[in-house]
């Protein structure tokens, strides 16, 4: 094996006590920078039906679409730790099929392991896929492939059953051999319960401070569509307003004749 960080990496993390850092990814040139800056983990997301595709929902994102982004992120970073998103409908409908498709992510897009959504209806498959040698990650909370049962994208858990619920889908996910588990939009306390009821690292959005990582969408923290701001985000650079400034200004440049210049010119 190279210097990739494995799985057993980012538990060493966790037995350290060490935050686990992730963020999602989606191509070749953002690979290079977060591993150039360190990241432990990144995730293939199917948020790029999102900020990608400029889709409204994660729904329409197909199991190729994630082997095509997942291959250049692999191919643009040494270090970091490589998760596929399994997209909505390839693991819900047969826990066969999710082995097989779970399989394609790491033989075809080069991932170390895979991503699901979803609690104890899913355990069966996530121990299949365990068994079968691939590494899962466990997502609760607001699983945005379920938009449609929960109404919209609102924090989940605020309720005394729902509160139980994910308790006992955590707890079903861990015996079923998940590795880490995604937390998103759940309220801070529910979300300490959990990582302190599991023994393996949670990685929050929108979860408070307590979890044992962080993960945001790459592009929501680099500030790239301001019309997004959901509370639990913190942006780390304005590269709307950088993008679309660099941009005027070529155009500028190109229309009034400074650019090019001679020293742009070939002899
Ligand atoms: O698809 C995605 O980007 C995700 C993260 C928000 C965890 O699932």
């Amino acid at each position: 094996m190279g210097t990739r960080n494995t799985v057993r990496d980012l538990e060493t993390l966790y037995r350290e006590e060490t935050p686990i850092t992730m963020a999602t990814c989606y191509d070749y040139t953002f690979a290079r920078l977060a591993d150039e800056a360190g990241l432990d983990a990144v995730l293939i997301g199917d948020s790029l039906g999102n900020v990608i595709q400029g889709r409204e929902t994660t729904l329409p994102v197909t199991l190729d679409e994630i082997i095509y982004h997942t291959r250049p992120v692999v191919r643009g970073s040494d270090s970091v730790h490589v998760i596929a998103d399994m997209p909505f409908m390839s693991y819900q409908a047969d826990p066969a099929e999710g082995v097989r498709n779970a399989g394609r992510m790491l033989k075809e897009g080069g991932a170390q392991a895979v991503k699901i959504e979803g609690g104890r209806r899913e355990a069966e498959t996530i121990e299949r896929m365990v068994g079968a040698g691939i590494p899962v990650v466990g997502h609760l909370g607001l699983t945005p492939q379920s938009v449609h049962k929960f109404g919209g994208y609102s924090v989940q858990g605020r309720e005394s059953e729902t509160r139980d619920e994910m308790i006992e889908d955590a707890r079903a996910l861990e015996d079923a051999g998940i590795y880490a588990l995604v937390l998103e939009m759940v309220p801070a306390p529910l979300a300490t319960e959990i990582s302190e009821e599991v023994d393996v690292p949670t990685i929050g959005i929108g979860a408070g401070d307590q979890t044992d990582g962080q993960v945001l969408v790459l592009y929501d923290l680099l500030g790239l569509d301001t019309r997004f701001e959901p509370k639990f985000l913190k942006r780390y650079a304005h590269l709307e307003e950088t993008v679309t400034d660099a941009l005027r200004r070529y155009c500028e440049e190109v229309r009034n004749g400074d650019f090019p210049r001679d020293e742009h010119a070939f002899e």
